[in-house]
């Protein structure tokens, strides 16, 4: 399963790619909003540090100027991934930004089956099914990406499946079990998967008996 970090926050971007856990980044308008940058500048920034997918979000709505845009957004490195929504105008720019310029596209805001199924057909190289947004509304988010797999697995597509909007340590476990490609979760979640109450009480009794043999590993 690959790890993406969803922030523009390039410090923790950093910081979180020199413990191995970038595989790739998700921001959208909001994030970069929160970064108080420039998108071209702040997706530049990231792509010189992730190597992997760096998806950055059109704003239009229209075909003709999310064509626009996806070509700015694109310039800015070759590992920009470029997120469009999912409308109509954004699965046919979905198509037109694979075929036409060879880009990586992100299908976003992805809330049913027949949404993901539409994203395939357009070429999508990842889908983001939003989990904790539909885990707001009363529905298990869960759910939407066990069916998603199912649809994916019947016709061979191969569109990822980038579970977005993930809230929980929970997400990512049943994420990995349901067979999702790709995780898209906040730095304090990512780190969080490492917390475990008997790792720290563990490791506390490790240091205090090794403290008492009075040895040192020179
Ligand atoms: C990722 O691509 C999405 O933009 C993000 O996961 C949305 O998360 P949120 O619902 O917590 O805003």
């Amino acid at each position: 399963m690959k790890f993406f970090v969803d922030t523009a926050d390039v410090k923790e971007i950093k910081e979180l790619h020199q413990l191995g856990l970038v595989d790739g980044v998700t921001t959208n308008p909001s994030l970069i909003l929160k970064s108080g940058g420039k998108i071209t500048e702040v997706t530049k920034q990231i792509c010189d540090i992730v190597e992997g997918p760096v998806s950055a979000e059109v704003v239009a709505t229209e075909f003709p100027q999310m064509i626009k845009e996806a070509k700015v957004l694109a310039k800015i490195a070759k590992n920009v991934c470029i997120k469009v929504p999912l409308t109509l105008d954004g699965l046919r720019a979905c198509r037109a930004i694979r075929n036409d310029l060879g880009r990586m596209v992100n299908v976003t805001l992805c809330f049913s089956a027949n949404q993901a199924l539409l994203a395939a057909k357009a070429g999508a190289s990842f889908i983001s099914p939003f989990v904790g947004r539909i885990d707001d509304t009363g529905s298990d988010g869960m759910e939407l990406i066990s069916e998603i797999r199912q649809i994916y697995d019947n016709y061979d597509y191969p569109t990822e499946i980038l579970t977005a909007s993930v809230r929980t340590v929970n997400h990512v476990k049943q994420a990995a079990l349901i067979g999702a490609d790709v995780i898209t979760a906040p730095p304090a979640t990512l780190r969080a998967l490492v917390s475990h109450p008997l790792t720290d009480k563990g490791l506390a009794a490790f240091i205090a008996d090794w403290a008492k043999t009075g040895q040192k590993i020179a």
